[in-house]
């Protein structure tokens, strides 16, 4: 089976968050499956970009209104990432350094998706899915569905998998001509409160929606930032299938990013050697549990409380604890967590940036992964964690309640029900005494380092769904 996955992220192309794993995995086991699994994203000016070999594919003109681009579609030439990879370029909307962010945004990604989609039309043959994910690729089932130069790719199923439904990705009904022509009286599949709403638009047009975590589906058909009626209506169509995540990418024996590799036999002294190379660079303690998060610094992550927590842990352990944080987001969050570093020298520090070799070395030296997301359609940093011998203490939300269980019910990490500061700041006095019995840490490192959450199911998964 022919799938082409329509991305706005991939790793190691572009990667902001779990998107990016996620669209950088799943089309390679799809492969190993035996698929012909293909990534259509955005070329950004990305280190990936200068730093690999491509051909050029398309050469063609994308209209936006009254502006016309030029676009240009490269294929790598390698496979090198287990799947054919095409980055869409097109002159002055895309080639930017960052992903998102920009005033035109809106322009960027509908571009994309138009371009794409006027390459698509071209081949001589035709894929048997598409595969969308999140807002940024949201209005290509409405767009094959409807769009008279695309009718002949009509009977192609479509499947978006939401990512994030926080993120919707709206803009206003003037911009409607940016859209290549359709039947007007369509265009209501468009329109959600009023605006052009592109992850709405998916859901009513999409053949197939999946959820990135079963219990995420549960929770958006209650609440999902003003689509909750929508999901409810098209919960027939949908189905949660929990994310994996790239063994061969996250394996703590052979991650080069690592001071010391380890297996489950050696998880002791790799996490030690790791754990003392981390302090080491960050001024901490490593007798000292090292507590850690690492995330976008947002609300939806539960960030904002984070310095608060911290505060209070650190006066209250009377130095008994380290704690490090590697993320950045919110201004105003990334500046009182910074503050903290100069409250508690020698038992805190902060990373504020972006930096993925840290993030591997974090979950490999780390004793404890905070987690305490106000959302968390999945969460893959709890699995690294888990992978890397490292506890998680998660709210039991989302994908966190569908991957970790609490010590407490006979499982392996610590859980909490709210993402308030009482509540984090009790989970983390309960890991203070887990850390204390070194026998049952120990014992719990080794069991977490056992758990399978590798692509391979997920990945057939997806491809049961496929069979519309
Ligand atoms: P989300 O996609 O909502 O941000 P996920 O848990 O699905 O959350 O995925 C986050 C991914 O981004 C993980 O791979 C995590 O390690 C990575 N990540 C987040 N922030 C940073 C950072 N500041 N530096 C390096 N990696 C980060
Ligand atoms: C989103 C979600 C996160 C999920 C990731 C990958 O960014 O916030 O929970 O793990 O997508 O699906």
């Amino acid at each position: 089976m022919e799938i082409i996955h329509f991305s706005a992220e991939c790793y190691p192309v572009a990667k902001v968050g779990g998107l990016g794993d996620v669209v950088g995995a799943l089309p390679k086991y799809q492969n190993k499956l035996g698929h012909v699994a293909k990534v259509v994203m955005p070329a950004y000016n990305t280190k990936f970009l200068h730093q690999n070999e491509f051909e050029v594919v398309y050469d063609g003109w994308v209209r936006l209104g009254a502006a016309n681009y030029q676009v240009r579609i490269f294929r790598e030439k390698t496979n090198k990432l287990g799947f054919d990879l095409f980055l869409v370029h097109i002159a002055d909307l895309l080639d930017r350094d960052k992903v998102y962010g920009y005033d035109d945004d809106t322009e960027r990604f509908l571009a994309f998706q138009i371009a794409a989609l006027d390459w698509i039309a071209q081949w001589e043959h035709q894929p048997n899915v598409i595969h969308c994910h999140d807002h940024h690729t949201g209005l290509i089932p409405f767009m094959l569905g409807n769009c008279h130069n695309y009718r002949h790719l009509n009977h192609i199923p479509t499947i978006l998998t939401i990512h994030n439904a926080q993120y919707q990705g709206q803009f206003g009904w003037d911009k409607l001509h940016y859209l290549p022509s359709f039947d007007l009286r369509n265009t209501s599949k468009l329109d959600w409160d009023n605006s052009i709403n592109p992850l709405a638009s998916a859901i009513k047009c999409a053949w197939r929606i999946t959820t990135v975590s079963p219990s995420y589906l549960e929770e958006i058909s209650h609440k999902a930032n003003g689509l909750e009626n929508l999901f409810a209506q098209e919960r027939g169509k949908s189905v949660g299938i929990l994310n994996g995540i790239d063994n061969e990418v996250w394996n703590p024996q052979k991650d080069p990013m690592l001071t010391k590799g380890f297996t489950i036999r050696t998880v002791e002294n790799g996490k030690k050697a790791n754990k003392e190379e981390l302090c080491n660079v960050f001024n901490l303690d490593p007798t000292k549990p090292l507590y850690t998060f690492i995330g976008r610094l947002v609300g939806e992550k539960g960030a904002d409380l984070l310095p608060e927590i911290f505060y209070n842990a650190l006066q209250q352990s009377d130095g008994e604890i380290n704690i490090l944080v590697l993320g950045s987001g919110e201004t105003d969050v990334e500046d009182r967590l910074n503050a903290l570093t100069h409250q508690f020298p020698g038992k805190y520090n902060a990373y504020i940036g972006y930096n993925e070799a840290l993030s591997h070395q974090i979950y490999a030296g780390a004793d404890f992964l905070l987690m305490p997301s106000r959302v968390e359609p999945c969460g893959l940093n709890q699995m690294y964690a888990l992978r890397y011998g490292t506890i998680p203490i998660v709210r039991r939300i989302g994908g966190l309640k569908d991957t970790v269980i609490d010590i407490g019910d006979g499982g392996f990490g610590i859980c909490h029900d709210q993402t308030s500061i009482w509540d984090v700041g009790h989970a983390i006095g309960r890991a203070f005494d887990l850390f204390l019995d070194q026998k049952k840490v120990k014992e719990i490192r080794k069991f977490i380092m056992t758990l399978d959450h590798s692509w391979d199911r997920a990945a057939q998964q997806y491809i049961d769904v496929y069979q519309i």
